[in-house]
């Protein structure tokens, strides 16, 4: 990649794993340390861009010159991303989302009662911001998701771009050597123009290198926004 190649652009990465809130001092959360989409927001400033980072319960230091815009639960991050999305060339939602959110939400802690079996937790669907957004993107801008896939890595991927409308896929093998919170990833990356670009393990660093390098690739084939 040239190393301005994203200069004039406007991008928003989303980052961390949500919180679904049950009561003032309890959640249902993930182990999404936000590493990866730090990475793509640091890349991407070096590359020019002006970044906007939606980040979601993340212990990690703001990057330098990104604009970060703390969220909680995965409403407040639709909200956040959706908002910074309407101006934006491209849009890469790094988030660990959760897909489901408890149904009520307790204004006061919960508390055991003696001898009572607790209330079990229902649950409701949470919006899905990545197929939102590619539901109301305009045609200039670029989507870009992530999945963390198991099994039948491939097929799984090419059918969540199809379904969510994305312009590229970020496919994580998860398994036994799981990618969150460790420095490096192994990916591949889909695209709905059908190609694949394989990502060897290494930096986080490396893998938001390669992302950028596809968003700028094809954010020079489309008209400016
Ligand atoms: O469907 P799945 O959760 O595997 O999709 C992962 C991708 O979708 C990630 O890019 C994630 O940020 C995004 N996502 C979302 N809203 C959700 C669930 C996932 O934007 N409710």
């Amino acid at each position: 990649a040239d190393g301005r190649d994203l200069a004039g652009r406007h991008v928003v990465v989303s980052a961390g794993g949500t919180r679904e809130p049950l009561d003032p001092v309890r959640f249902i959360g993930n182990r999404s340390s936000g590493l990866q989409g730090y990475a793509l927001a640091r890349t991407a400033v070096a590359r020019g861009a002006r970044v906007t980072l939606v980040s979601a319960n993340v212990a990690l230091p703001d990057p330098a010159g990104v604009e970060v815009v703390r969220v909680g639960s995965a409403v407040e991050m639709r909200e956040a991303v959706l908002s910074a999305a309407a101006g934006a060339d491209a849009v890469v939602m790094a988030a660990a989302v959760a897909d489901f959110r408890p149904v009520d939400y307790r204004e006061s802690k919960i508390k055991k009662a003696d001898g009572a079996e607790p209330d079990p937790i229902r649950l409701v669907k949470n919006p899905d911001i990545l197929a939102e957004l590619g539901d109301i993107r305009r045609p200039d801008q670029v989507i870009v998701g992530f999945a963390a896939e198991t099994d039948d890595v491939l097929a799984n991927g090419r059918a969540k771009l199809a379904r969510k409308r994305s312009d590229l896929l970020v496919v994580n093998q998860v398994g036994e050597d799981l990618a969150f919170g460790r420095p490096d990833n192994a990916a591949i990356i889909l695209g709905a123009d059908g190609s694949r670009t394989d990502v060897p393990r290494g930096a986080k660093e490396a893998l938001a290198e390669s992302v950028w390098d596809l968003v700028a690739a094809r954010l020079d084939r489309r008209p400016a926004g």
